[in-house]
């Protein structure tokens, strides 16, 4: 399948279609960023510990959501950039961190010079279906600079497996094109990605990656403000969806505890190659 036969809501796209992203992703910003992106945070945090993010690096994040990682990195003393095709969440992206340069855009057409960062990030943004931003994101490093990437991993294995299953209420094109976008993470897809475009030093790491939410209903509303989630209510109604999503969660609930979704998720850590000296 060609990245531009991707459906305009789906998860990731490329022009022209990236400006419709935001009918799947944008849609419910609000709860995206409250509800669903906090969960990620374990991701966030090793990603960065990993590549030692701090005080005086230029860190830009790709796909960045509603930019709850790039506060983080913000904390940690870097400066900021970011770039997402949903301008409702680029909006709340802003509202979190005012002074970086967060931008509504395409990631296969960075708006920044060459050389411009000394950190890429970008937590499940790229994808098996979006080889080519990998090439912006090493034109946007400076030599030596770091790149840090996470896709899903073997979602069918993992415990939480049962936490992304109602995606596949979307139509069989959608879903398969689901599966070829988590292609990155098969043994040895995402290093030959990254050798291809250029970089060097690179790692694949286990992140940890848990969902966890209160109850079933809130588990299934922060479902609902994703992109896939979107692609599955345009088959089957938002309503029914909700249902759906809300019964299986039920089957998880444990009491006292919070419903808990461990996810396989894969990262890469790479580098460009240092300047030539003569
Ligand atoms: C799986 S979400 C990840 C968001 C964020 N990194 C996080 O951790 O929650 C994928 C993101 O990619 C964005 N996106 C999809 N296609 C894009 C494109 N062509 N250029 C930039 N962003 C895109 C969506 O708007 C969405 O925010």
């Amino acid at each position: 399948m060609k990245t531009d036969d991707i459906g305009p809501a789906g998860a990731v796209a490329t022009a022209p279609a990236w400006r419709g992203v935001d009918d799947g992703w944008g849609r419910q910003a609000v709860d995206f960023a409250t509800l669903s992106e906090p969960a990620n945070c374990r991701e966030y945090v090793a990603v960065h510990h990993r590549l030692g993010v701090g005080e005086p690096d230029r860190l830009l994040d790709v796909a960045c959501g509603a930019g709850l990682a790039i506060e983080l990195a913000r904390a940690r003393g870097a400066s900021c950039a970011g770039i997402d095709a949903s301008p409702r969440l680029v909006a709340v992206a802003r509202d979190r961190s005012p002074d970086a340069d967060i931008r509504v855009g395409d990631m296969h057409a960075l708006p920044w010079a060459d050389a411009s960062f000394d950190v890429v990030t970008s937590f499940r943004g790229i994808w098996g279906t979006t080889p080519a931003a990998m090439a912006e994101i090493r034109r946007v490093l400076v030599p030596g600079g770091r790149v840090g990437l996470t896709v899903w991993g073997h979602v069918k294995k993992s415990p939480g497996a049962w936490a992304l299953a109602p995606f596949r209420m979307a139509d069989a094109a959608k879903v398969a094109n689901q599966a070829a976008m988590v292609a990155l993470g098969r043994p040895g897809a995402g290093e030959e990605l990254l050798a291809r475009t250029g970089f060097v030093d690179i790692t694949r790491v286990t992140v940890p990656f848990v969902w966890e939410f209160p109850d079933p209903e809130t588990f299934a509303r922060a479902l609902a403000t994703t992109g896939p989630a979107y692609e599955a209510m345009q088959q089957v109604g938002e309503d029914h969806f909700l249902r759906a999503a809300t019964e299986q969660a039920r089957e998880r609930v444990r009491d006292g505890l919070p419903l808990r979704a461990p996810i396989d998720v894969v990262g890469y850590l790479a580098r460009t190659p240092e300047m030539v000296t003569a």
